[in-house]
């Protein structure tokens, strides 16, 4: 199956497994705002149904919540009629905005999906303004058990060290740690470094 519709069905029943980790994303919220000024244009890639920016969207400027699976994008434009948030289908390995658009790109539980995180970078480091935060916390382990059938979906499994150290090549890494309320989860902001397309 490819990946877009591997996405298309699990987006059928993603809001009931998301009231499961309510907490968790309480505290990402809590995190986020600390970081967006309410003058700033958002980015989130990877929004699934929407949650987070729907959330996000009284702290900021503007925030465009993007995904590439259609069925995602349907569910996430039910969840909010803030008149700051809209909606765009998009594959964060080849966005389609133009250069220095964001002030804040998002992305929560996205990049250990993709097979190429320094793609998907390059794109965020196109599309975010020189002084742009990327927050992008992630799923993370040090156990063994989730290993094997999450490999086998394609996806990454990292540990916190191997997740920050993706980030070396193009950006400074300003935060870095365990998620509050969660098992297996990296909270992770990151500033471009400078001349590094
Ligand atoms: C685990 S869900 C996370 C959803 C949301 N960020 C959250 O934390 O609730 C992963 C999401 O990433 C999206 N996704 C995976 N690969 C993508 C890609 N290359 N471009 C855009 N979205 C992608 C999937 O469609 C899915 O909605």
């Amino acid at each position: 199956m490819n990946k877009i519709k591997f996405w298309n069905r699990i987006a059928r029943t993603y809001n009931e497994n998301q009231e499961r980790t309510a907490a968790e994303y309480d505290t990402l919220i809590d995190l986020m705002k600390k970081n967006i000024q309410i003058n700033d244009s958002v980015l989130e890639l990877a929004t699934g149904t929407g949650t987070i920016a729907a959330r996000i969207a009284p702290y900021c400027a503007h925030i465009e919540a993007s995904d590439f699976s259609e069925v995602m994008i349907e569910k996430a434009k039910q969840k909010s009629n803030a008149k700051n948030l809209t909606f765009s289908i998009q594959d964060m390995t080849d966005l389609t905005y133009p250069e220095n658009t964001f002030d804040v790109v998002i992305v929560v539980n996205g990049i250990h999906l993709v097979d190429d995180p320094q793609l998907v970078f390059r794109n965020i480091q196109r599309v975010l303004k020189s002084d742009g935060i990327l927050i992008a916390p992630t799923f993370t382990t040090n156990g063994n058990l989730v290993k094997i059938p999450m490999r086998t979906l394609g996806f990454h499994v990292w540990t916190e060290k191997e997740y920050r150290q993706q980030f070396s090549k193009l950006w400074h890494v300003t935060a870095c740690f365990p998620l509050p309320n969660a098992k297996n989860s990296t909270f992770l902001i990151a500033r471009k470094k400078a001349d590094k397309l």
